[in-house]
């Protein structure tokens, strides 16, 4: 698929989700979110489902959260046109309420288009409600900071997914701050080690990939550390 036509497919989705009345969360939705970013990204963060903000502009994580979300971003040197950020439900729910499962099934298949039109080499899950989609039954307690497989048909098995709290539960819980902090360091790691996987798992396509420039920037060197294997796997995407 070429730039443009992943481009123009991610629109039309984008367009079938702004007139999507497949369950009760259209009746009070102001506008949709269907998601936004780049296109060619090797990196799909997924929320949990608009807020109060999100639902007035129809953008993903353009409030607090948000703000901390492109910090997070920050610290590795990328930018939310890096990679691409979405939701699992595309409407918000009443007073930020959790989404239920009934909603979260219905919105599934404009996300599982999206991912599929994309074809990322990890999802990077934010909260307990997009690890469950993804991973089911694994807990955030124990799974945050950390890979593995994808589990759920939303992705091909060769497809990473990384785990983590959502960033809204530090602006509620300060020590939370810190863990979100730590674990994105972990995430251009997994990224390397999620393009490795897919060329082991998939060695036609992942040859194509490999042969294509990085489309994250170079995480920023760490000031004082040694050249060794990890000094080698932060500058993996110069
Ligand atoms: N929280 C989410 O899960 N998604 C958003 O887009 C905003 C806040």
């Amino acid at each position: 698929m070429t730039p443009d036509e992943r481009q123009g497919a991610l629109d039309s989705i984008a367009a079938e989700v702004r007139g999507c009345n497949a369950c009760r969360l259209h009746e009070t939705r102001t506008l949709a979110v269907p998601g936004e970013g780049n296109p060619e990204t090797e990196v799909v963060f997924v929320g949990e489902g608009p807020g109060f903000n999100e639902d007035r502009q129809g953008r993903p994580f353009v409030g607090a959260a948000g703000a901390f979300l492109t910090e997070l971003l920050g610290t590795v040197g990328w930018n939310r046109s890096d990679v691409f950020i979405t939701n699992v439900v595309k409407c918000r729910p009443p007073e930020n309420r959790d989404p239920e499962p009934d909603e979260i099934a219905a919105c599934a298949p404009h996300l599982r288009r999206q991912l599929s039109v994309i074809d990322p080499a990890l999802v990077v899950t934010l909260g307990r409600h997009s690890l469950g989609t993804f991973l089911p039954g694994a807990r955030i307690g124990q799974v945050h900071g950390t890979a593995r497989p994808a589990e759920s048909g939303l992705l091909p098995p060769e497809s990473t997914v990384f785990a983590m709290y959502h960033p809204a539960a530090a602006l509620h819980q300060g020590a939370l701050r810190r863990t979100l902090l730590d674990d994105m360091t972990a995430v251009p790691v997994a990224l390397r080690d999620a393009r490795e996987r897919r060329t082991a798992t998939a060695p036609a396509a992942a040859a194509t990939a490999a042969a294509a420039p990085a489309t994250v920037p170079a995480p920023p060197s760490v000031p004082g550390s040694d050249p060794d294997p990890a000094a080698d796997q932060l500058t993996l995407f110069a």
